[in-house]
């Protein structure tokens, strides 16, 4: 038959020609596709007589698979060569540093309360804790707060909820750190001296108050405690904390749980608007305090006729926007993270009783 040579020439060349995964599905429908060259050439096979049909039938099917072969290896290389240029483009040097990723921050909270735990360690104080869903007896009764003192509420403390029927004590979210004292009491006697962090709550919410907020407690007692090492314990933490010189003033004030009991201020100034710590002639409340009183030293397994010694709570968060110049306290608990970043402490900076 006539032209095969030419065929397979035209064809081959084509396949080799063609530069891309289209061009070369264009030759395939031209050469084998149902209405192709080869397909009429095989059609022509039925007008031919049985002698040349029997050389032309096969060469044309050889000639099919030629062609078939070809394209096939074609498309390989094509793909290999289109493989071969994207691994070029995306190459990448697995032994370069990461680029730095903004982490977290630490929370001012959090930052504050490990301040706060490293200056009282260096004061032989330990770290206890406590739950912060609490028994009405720790929050309240064992901290001499009878049962109608206003502070038990309903519009301070948040009361959990009970089934009727249900014969668990009552339960309170804690709205101080107190109870904390009789816990560490009950659990280690006495003599003791510990710090206690965490979250209390009250149903409270304004510019200065949010319903979850935070208080380091601290206890300190042993057989011959009494009001001055009390202040000479927080001026030493809070001249420590600010990093100068801090006066405290002790006025007369009244906690069921402490006797007698003071509010403690800090000296300050207020200039132009700037609240500075540590001078001047201002003074600016930041904790309730007082000397442990006997029914609490009682209701915590201890005996005050041997042991005596002092408490004081004190807001967490305010400390953190007196040193850190914070403005807003509901602030501190929305997750802004634009606020986080401003605030917040690089994970690097670790408290220490010489940080500036
Ligand atoms: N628990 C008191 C409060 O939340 C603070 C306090 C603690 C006062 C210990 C005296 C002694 O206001």
């Amino acid at each position: 038959m006539d032209g095969i040579a030419e065929l397979r020439a035209k064809y081959l060349a084509e396949v080799g020609a063609a530069a891309d995964p289209d061009a070369l599905e264009a030759v395939r429908l031209t050469a084998l596709g149902k209405k192709g060259e080869i397909a009429l050439k095989l059609r022509e096979l039925g007008r031919m007589d049985p002698e040349e049909r029997k050389t032309a039938g096969p060469a044309l099917n050889r000639l099919k698979d030629e062609i078939d072969a070809a394209l096939r290896a074609r498309k390989a290389a094509l793909e290999d060569a289109a493989l071969d240029e994207r691994l070029k483009g995306e190459w990448l040097d697995v032994t370069l540093p990461p680029r730095p990723r903004p982490r977290g921050t630490i929370h001012p909270v959090s930052q504050v309360t490990e301040e706060c735990a490293a200056i009282f360690a260096d004061m032989g104080f330990r770290v206890a804790e406590g739950p912060q869903v609490e028994t009405d007896w720790m929050n309240f009764d064992a901290l001499n707060i009878a049962p109608e003192h206003p502070a038990r509420q309903e519009h301070d403390t948040f009361f959990m909820h009970r089934d009727p029927g249900d014969d668990r004590p009552p339960h309170v979210l804690r709205t101080h750190t107190s109870p904390v004292q009789i816990r560490a009491m009950q659990t280690q006697g006495a003599p003791i001296r510990v710090i206690a962090p965490g979250r209390v709550y009250r149903m409270d919410m304004d510019q200065t108050h949010t319903p979850m907020f935070h208080q380091i407690e601290g206890l300190a007692i042993d057989r011959d405690i009494t009001m001055a090492n009390l202040k000479w314990c927080l001026e030493e933490f809070f001249s420590a904390y600010f990093g100068t010189k801090v006066r405290t003033r002790f006025r007369a004030s009244h906690f069921p749980f402490t006797e007698p009991s003071a509010e403690v201020d800090i000296q300050c100034s207020w200039i132009g608007g700037q609240l500075k710590v540590g001078e001047g002639d201002g003074w600016m409340e930041v904790l309730g305090s007082g000397m442990v009183h006997p029914h609490v030293l009682r209701s915590a397994g201890v005996d005050p006729d041997q042991w005596q010694g002092f408490a004081f709570g004190m807001g967490i968060d305010r400390m953190a926007m007196l040193k850190y110049g914070i403005p807003d306290l509901r602030a501190f608990f929305e997750s802004d993270l634009r606020w986080l970043r401003n605030y917040g402490f690089s994970a690097l900076e670790m408290p220490s009783l010489h940080a500036g």
